[in-house]
């Protein structure tokens, strides 16, 4: 029987570094390792997230139980390895995470198990594709079917725009072999949120519900990134809506993994739409770990512990555990970018100002792209470089200190860039 102390924190983002935050407050934790962590985060180890082999040496040498962060080292089948070594891992295994790796087998299985989801067909011929968007007479998303750092989504709102993301992602290629197939589904107008749960294979507990803002600029406007902002809870989404969800969303697809031999244990990520018109919610796309930026939001709002939570999930008992008690608060996190992205971005710029950030349990700076260089300054690393969050007793109250402290933080010569509208649309509707 594998005796752990300590936790291994997989990825390097501003999600990592969140969940490392709230592991830390779990006594029975000696010590939290990152691979390969971030300027933010301490004990941080040299392991790229892809070297899995090299990941599951150092849990074992350092007795670690491991949390996955990011995707890449899923699809590469990370927790099949420590599985087989019988090293404990938060996370699914390869083949579940087909739900997040392959969009064309999210969307198949969520036809095959009845979990509401646009009407879609999918394609790897340009030209059909294009035929078929001169058919349809509603506007279309056209999705990568590969991982691309949620870049690979395009909602179009028209025919034009849909012709050229087919052409970008299928005969440009611009994902490589992740967009070699696309979908094309129908555009859905409503209100976005997400949810996540952590399962443990046969059960799930969701979380708060959350919102990210996808897009690079202010009103939802441009490409979209990995994510520039969120909040949580999400005002106008009702209590008997997540209990909707739960049911025709979590339920099935929990069934449907074990039915299809594929168990689902990790965080369960369901990004939603719920309809303008009808309120129903349908299933946008399946991410099989944490959001990030949602990660940073949620934990500052989740008074438990998480560590228990996720170590329930060993003995598959997460049906059984007390539920989840949050923070009767608002929690805002603004995302600082690098200048540029999400296509190209300076790195290396160094950071000034974080010494007057606020801090605290109300404010937290979760880095992302950041690291030290060799004078111990932090210097800009990445695209998304810092989650400036924090907790209010009103959302606007928690907007002002987040976008206080923002302010308070230059990269290089001014290479910041954010969105100065997150969580605002809300207090006007
Ligand atoms: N916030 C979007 C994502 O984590 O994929």
């Amino acid at each position: 029987m594998f005796e752990y102390k300590n936790v291994l924190i997989v990825g390097s983002g501003g999600r990592e570094h969140a969940l490392g935050w709230k592991i830390s407050k779990n006594k029975n934790i000696k010590k939290i390792f990152y691979a390969n962590g971030n300027g933010g985060t301490y004990n941080n180890v040299q392991i790229p997230p892809n070297e899995i082999e090299k990941l599951l040496n150092f849990a074992k040498e350092n007795k670690c139980f491991t949390i996955v962060g990011p995707e890449i080292p899923l699809s590469l089948g990370i927790v099949d390895l420590f599985n087989l070594y019988d090293v404990p891992i938060f996370g699914p295994t390869k083949n579940a995470s087909m739900l997040e790796t392959s969009k064309k087998y999210s969307k198949n299985f969520m036809k095959q198990n009845l979990i509401p989801t646009a009407e879609f067909q999918t394609f790897s011929d340009s030209s059909k594709a294009v035929d078929y968007i001169h058919k349809i007479d509603h506007d279309a998303v056209i999705k990568a079917d590969g991982l691309a750092s949620g870049k690979g989504v395009y909602v179009t709102t028209s025919k034009q725009e849909a012709v050229t993301a087919i052409d970008l992602l299928l005969n440009a290629k611009k994902f490589g072999t992740s967009s070699q197939n696309i979908i094309i589904e129908k555009r859905i107008i409503g209100e976005e949120v997400s949810i996540i749960a952590i399962c443990d294979g046969k059960s799930f507990l969701i979380l708060e519900p959350c919102r990210d803002h996808k897009r690079i600029f202010n009103d939802d406007k441009g490409p979209n990134t990995g994510g520039m902002g969120s909040y949580s809870p999400v005002p106008g989404i009702k209590e008997e809506e997540i209990h909707q969800i739960s049911k025709k969303v979590f339920e099935p697809t929990i069934r449907g993994m074990i039915d299809n031999g594929n168990p689902f244990k990790g965080f369960l990520y369901a990004g939603l739409i719920i309809e303008k018109e009808t309120r129903k919610p349908y299933v946008l796309e399946f991410n099989v770990r944490m959001g990030d930026p949602e990660c940073q939001s949620l934990m500052m709002r989740m008074e438990s512990d998480l560590f228990e939570y996720i170590k329930s999930t060993e003995q598959q008992s997460i049906d059984s555990i007390k539920p989840i008690e949050w923070k009767k608060r608002h929690s805002v996190c603004v995302i600082m970018a690098s200048k540029g992205y999400p296509d190209n971005y300076e790195k290396g710029h160094i950071v000034k100002g974080i010494d007057s950030v606020d801090r605290g349990e109300d404010l937290m700076l979760f880095h992302s792209g950041t690291k030290k260089n060799s004078m111990n300054e932090i210097v800009t690393d990445g695209g998304r470089v810092f989650g400036v969050t924090s907790l209010g007793n009103t959302l606007k109250e928690a907007i002002t200190k987040s976008y206080k402290n923002v302010e308070k933080i230059k990269l290089g010569d001014n290479q910041q860039y954010y969105r100065t509208d997150i969580a605002q649309k809300v207090l006007f509707t």
